[in-house]
This record gives structure tokens, sequence and C-alpha cells, in this order.
């Protein structure tokens, strides 16, 4: 995946800090593991602390000094600024140090397009590149000659960055329509899961906090994982049989991140929906990351802005084998919570004791008389509900039983 032919780039991390500097430090840290995923390295860091981002040149004048010499003198290829920079920023910081520039956004879709590995991940990935290629395009013209290759340049397409416009937007128009037609098939798949009335659980949670490996061990499915951020960007369903007997539907979804950059929240809007048809959301938690308080927030602020906040949530603390001294396992939030190690099997017992236990609340009760021709659906029932009652008359069977909502209609 990683080309090693490729030099690996150089870069010096860039922040404003607008509020505390512990926070500004840990999106720092977050900002070099992401250029770590996209095969970069970090060889230095400046902050400066400001009220507001200076606007045209993100950093204040007498700053940009001050980063020249740090760029000569751990010899680094460029810039990776933490936040998105408008065109303008961009210029004019390509102009005045005369190297890379790039922000997080650009680093971020960079790590995307090194790993969609479907046909639909892949046509989210270009769309949200060239997107925001389309804005940077205006006034940004000797910065992307600068781009040269490496981190900020690849992409799932054969677009290349010096593209007109018009030839981006007419690209965005086949892909968006593509796009249209995979979520054609896509619909038709989940009516046919809804018909067949599997509970689906959705697992989300910030990137690396343990959701593919949680798949992996509860249903033996061999999914991508990896100790880096965005290990997942296609959902995948597996079927889940759950100690009681029942048969629930599991699906992974892909990471979320604090500044996620809004073209990505688009363009895998329709991936990360999958959840808001899921009966109920896992949501894991890395316990062990100092950062965990703050990564549960961004989780529930773009379930939020994706208009999926009323799904009844089991939250999961993961890693607990990597947690030392006393934790508390418990969100406010979560309709469930409790600690787990998805990697030595710890805690999965309970977990799936709570999954059921909260399937059976959802369900409800029924008592109705099927004609004797229903027999398909009557087989289904029995799969998936429980029947209390059942009773055989001359006008059909008389069925009483605690089945899920899709079975009561
Ligand atoms: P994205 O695809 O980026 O969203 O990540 P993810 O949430 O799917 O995380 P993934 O399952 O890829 O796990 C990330 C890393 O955490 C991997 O190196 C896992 O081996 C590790 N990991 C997952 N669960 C545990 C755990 O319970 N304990 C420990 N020690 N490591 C774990």
């Amino acid at each position: 995946m990683i080309d090693n032919r490729e030099k690996t780039e150089s870069y010096i991390l860039v922040a404003v800090s607008t509020g505390s500097e512990a926070e500004t430090a840990a999106s720092l840290d977050e900002l070099e593991e992401l250029v770590g995923a996209a095969g970069g390295e970090v060889r230095g860091r400046l902050t400066q602390n400001l009220e507001r981002i200076r606007s045209g040149t993100y950093i204040g004048t007498g700053k940009i000094e001050e980063l020249k010499e740090l760029i000569e003198d751990e010899e680094a290829d460029g810039i990776v600024c933490d936040d998105e920079l408008s065109p303008a920023e961009m210029r004019n910081l390509s102009d005045r140090l005369d190297c890379k520039v790039l922000d997080r956004t650009m680093v971020i879709l960079d790590i995307f397009a090194r790993r969609a590995s479907t046909r639909e991940g892949r046509i989210q990935v270009e769309l949200a590149q060239l997107k925001y290629r389309a804005t940077m395009l205006t006034g940004m013209g000797r910065a992307l000659s600068r781009l040269g290759g490496g981190i900020g340049t690849r992409g799932p397409g054969e677009t290349k960055l010096e593209s007109d416009r018009r030839s981006i937007h007419e690209r965005i128009s086949r892909l968006k329509a593509e796009l249209e037609s995979i979520r054609a098939h896509r619909e038709v798949n989940r009516a046919r899961r809804e018909r067949n009335a599997l509970p689906v659980l959705a697992l989300v949670g910030y990137t690396n906090a343990g959701k593919s490996t949680l798949l992996n061990v509860l249903t033996g499915a061999e999914v991508f994982t990896e100790d880096q951020v965005f290990a997942t960007l296609d959902p995948t369903t597996r079927n889940l049989k759950l100690p009681t007997g029942e048969n629930v539907l599991l699906t992974d979804t892909v990471g979320f991140i604090h500044k996620l950059p809004h073209h990505l929240v688009d363009a895998f809007r329709s991936t990360l929906e999958e959840s808001r048809y899921a009966d109920i959301l896992i949501h894991v938690v890395d316990a062990s990351n100092p950062r965990a308080d703050h990564q549960i927030q961004v989780v529930y602020e773009t379930l939020r802005s994706l208009s999926i906040g009323d799904k009844r949530i089991i939250t999961v603390f993961n890693k607990k084998d990597l947690v030392t001294g006393e934790f508390i396992p418990r969100d406010p939030d979560a309709d469930a919570s409790l600690m787990i190690s998805a990697k030595t099997g710890d805690g999965l017992d309970e977990l799936t004791a709570v999954i059921s236990r909260l399937l059976k609340e959802g369900r409800v009760l029924i008592e109705r008389v099927y004609s004797y021709s229903d027999a398909a659906f009557l087989a289904r029932l029995r799969k998936y509900g429980e029947v209390l009652e059942e009773e055989y008359l001359p006008e059909g069977i008389r069925i009483k039983a605690m089945v899920p909502r899709a079975f009561a209609f």
C-alpha cells in the first residue's frame, strides 16, 4: 500500500492556538499521526498563541520568519497547518516560505485516497478531493504547482491537479451519477435486509478505537485492522449470532475524527448513514487514550450533524488491557456502558448479553391471527421473534409473540 519508492517527505507542523495550549498540543499529536499515516515524517512543530487565526497568512508575519528558519534548519520539504487553509492563505504561505504547504484536510484526504478499497469508497474520496480542489483552484496558482508529488496529490482518479475547474465539475457530475446508482443498489439490499427483519447494529467511534477489531472478534470476519487511523473506509456488514440464538447484523463504519473535513463528511454521508438504519449503535471508545472524553464528544457531534442522535447506544470502553488504574466506564448519553478488550476478549460475554437485553426491550408484543398461507412469514417470525402462544384455529394460526418492530406492521 505504501509505495516504498517514494521518498519520505518531511514536514513542520504549524498550529494557531486560540484556546488552551494542551488542546493544541493534543491536536498536533493527532496531526503527527495523520502525517505518519500518509507516509510523511514530522521534523518539528511551531505554535503561535493568537486570539484568532490571522486571515491571509494563518500565522503572524514575525512567526513566518521563524518558521522559515525552522524549515531550513530541519531541511523539511514543507509545512502542514492544523486547520483548513483558505486559498489565499495557502498561496501567501507558499509564496513566502517557498516550500510545500499542506493543511489538515489535504492530509486526511490523502489517507482516505490511499485506503479506499471499494468502488464506492474510491468515488467518495475522489469526489471529496475534487470538491476541495475546486475551491482551492481559486487563486492558488503557484502553490498548486509547488505541490509536485507526494502527500496532497494522490488520488484514486485520473484527474490531475492542474485540470481546470470545468473538467473538475464535469467529473464531479459523472461521479455523482455513478454514486447514485451504487446507492440505489444499496437501497435494494437494505430493503431486502429489512424484509428479513434482522436487527442491525452499527459500530461507530473515533478512528483507531477498535471497531474493526471488535467486528472481527465478534463475527470471525476478516476486516483490515491496523494501528493506524482510518483503516476502515467502507462499511462491512457481518452476521452475528448471539448466545441466545438470535441473529443480528453488525456493520462497521468509517472512524470519526476531530476536524473531519466537511467535504469528507458530505462524501461519506451515505456510508455514515448506514448507522441511521441501525437498531442500536455500539459506540466504541479507546479507554486507554487520554483524550477519550474529547473523542466521545466528537463522535456525538458528528452523529448529531448526520441527524443520528436518537438511537439506542451501547458505549463500550475498549482496550481495557491497556488501562492502568481505576477507570469508571460511564457514558451518561448511552443506554448502557461497559468495559471490554476486543483484543483479549474480556467483557465480550457481557456485551452480547447487553445487546440481547436492549434488543428485547426494543421488541413489541403482538397477538394476531395469520392465514395458513403465511407459512414463510411465520417461519421468519419464529426465527427472529419469541413465540409465547400458538393456537391452530379454523380461520388461521393465532400467534402471541415478542417480535422485532419490523414484524409488527
Ligand atoms: P478506523 O478504521 O481507523 O476507524 O479504526 P478502528 O476503530 O476500526 O480500529 P481498529 O480495529 O483498526 O484498531 C486499531 C488498533 O487498536 C489496532 O492496532 C488494534 O489491534 C488495536 N486494538 C483494538 N482493540 C484493542 C484492545 O482491546 N486492546 C489493545 N491493546 N489494542 C486494541
